[in-house]
């Protein structure tokens, strides 16, 4: 029997992961949004391309959850994208209803998929995510990592005129402006950047990533970024379907790790058909560690303007 992955919101975000994952031909597709008509007509389209691009996959658009029953992967994009001038935190409330609608409807129609969130604040709608669903910690995931550590190899890429296959690149933190990108860590090809660019293009790099969502939503003005996220999502999707157990930077809910407790936070993970399979902890040096403490601390505030509502 094939793999069935649903995709909540049928949005910028959330049809791109449905074209990808069609085009991949890696599971049959249930769209659900609650806008009438429009997970079905995506569906539709994007099933119509199956016989262009060769592949047989059914997908199914809809307005309840229903037809996502026994899903083995839910990906939640349900919500509202940032405007110009917004931060990703000024989306609590609004999202904090949608994802607990979206997951509450979900896992009641599939109580063993793992659950892959994107709706931001990321790692707050995680810890949503995690306490709404009942699930253990390994079948709650985040997409942040892939795509802030894509955008820092992008722009190293760019900047060294190289295959951004080629550029090795470490994200850590929340998915916020307070990420911390460890230089460090970062290679092209395994040589570290520090020997390849000077200090000065490397920390405009770094400045750059963290604000990338930004410099998108500054040109789209009316949404954020959507390819570069949907490519990102599916890409941990292929890792759990196809167990590959790939090492990629998600948001995970650490107990102890690197000092933070209880809390979903940027991390390199495993990721294979039990979700997240194992946490890395690399060695820090002591500021980034402070960093990392940092970016944790600004997720905790926003868990904890939440705490009574979770209770
Ligand atoms: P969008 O506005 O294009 O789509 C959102 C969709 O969610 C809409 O179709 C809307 O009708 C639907 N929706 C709202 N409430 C719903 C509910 N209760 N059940 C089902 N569907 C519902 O927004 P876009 O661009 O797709 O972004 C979606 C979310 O993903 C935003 O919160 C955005 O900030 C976040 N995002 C996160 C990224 C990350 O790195 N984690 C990257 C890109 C976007
Ligand atoms: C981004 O970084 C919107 O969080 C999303 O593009």
């Amino acid at each position: 029997m094939r793999k069935k992955v649903t995709v909540v919101g049928s949005g910028n975000v959330g049809a791109s992961c449905a074209v990808r994952l069609a085009g991949k031909a890696l599971a049959d597709i249930v769209v659900v949004d609650i806008l009438e008509g429009i997970p079905q007509g995506k569906a539709l389209d994007i099933l119509q391309a199956g016989p262009v691009e060769g592949v047989d996959v059914q997908l199914t658009g809809a307005n309840d959850y229903a037809p996502t029953a026994d899903s083995d992967i839910v990906v939640v994009t349900a919500g509202f994208p940032r405007k110009p001038g917004m931060s990703r935190d000024d989306l609590l409330w609004a999202n904090y209803d949608i994802v607990k609608a979206s997951v509450e409807q979900a896992v009641k129609h599939s109580p063993n998929c793992i659950l892959i969130v994107v709706t931001n604040p990321l790692d707050a709608m995680c810890h949503v995510a995690h306490r709404i669903s009942g699930f253990p910690k390994h079948r709650v995931v985040g997409m942040a990592g892939i795509l802030d550590t894509a955008r820092f190899r992008t722009f190293v890429a760019q900047a060294l005129n190289v295959s951004a296959s080629d550029v090795v690149a470490f994200v850590l933190g929340g998915h916020g402006d307070t990420m911390v990108p460890l230089v460090r860590y970062s290679s092209v090809a395994g040589i570290p950047l520090a020997d390849l660019m000077d200090a000065g293009t490397l920390q405009q790099i770094v400045t750059r990533t963290r604000g990338g969502g930004a410099e998108i939503v500054k040109y789209l003005k009316s949404g954020s970024a959507y390819y570069a996220p949907s490519a990102a999502a599916v890409e941990m999707v292929e890792a759990i379907l196809l167990d590959r157990k790939r090492v990629l930077p998600c948001s995970a809910y650490l107990e102890g790790e690197y000092g933070i407790h209880n809390l979903f936070v940027g991390v390199p993970v495993k990721l294979g058909a039990q979700g997240i399979e194992k946490i890395f902890e690399a060695k820090l040096t002591e500021d980034e560690l402070a960093a990392l403490h940092k970016s944790a601390a600004a997720v905790k505030e926003l868990v904890d303007v939440m705490a009574p509502k979770l209770a």
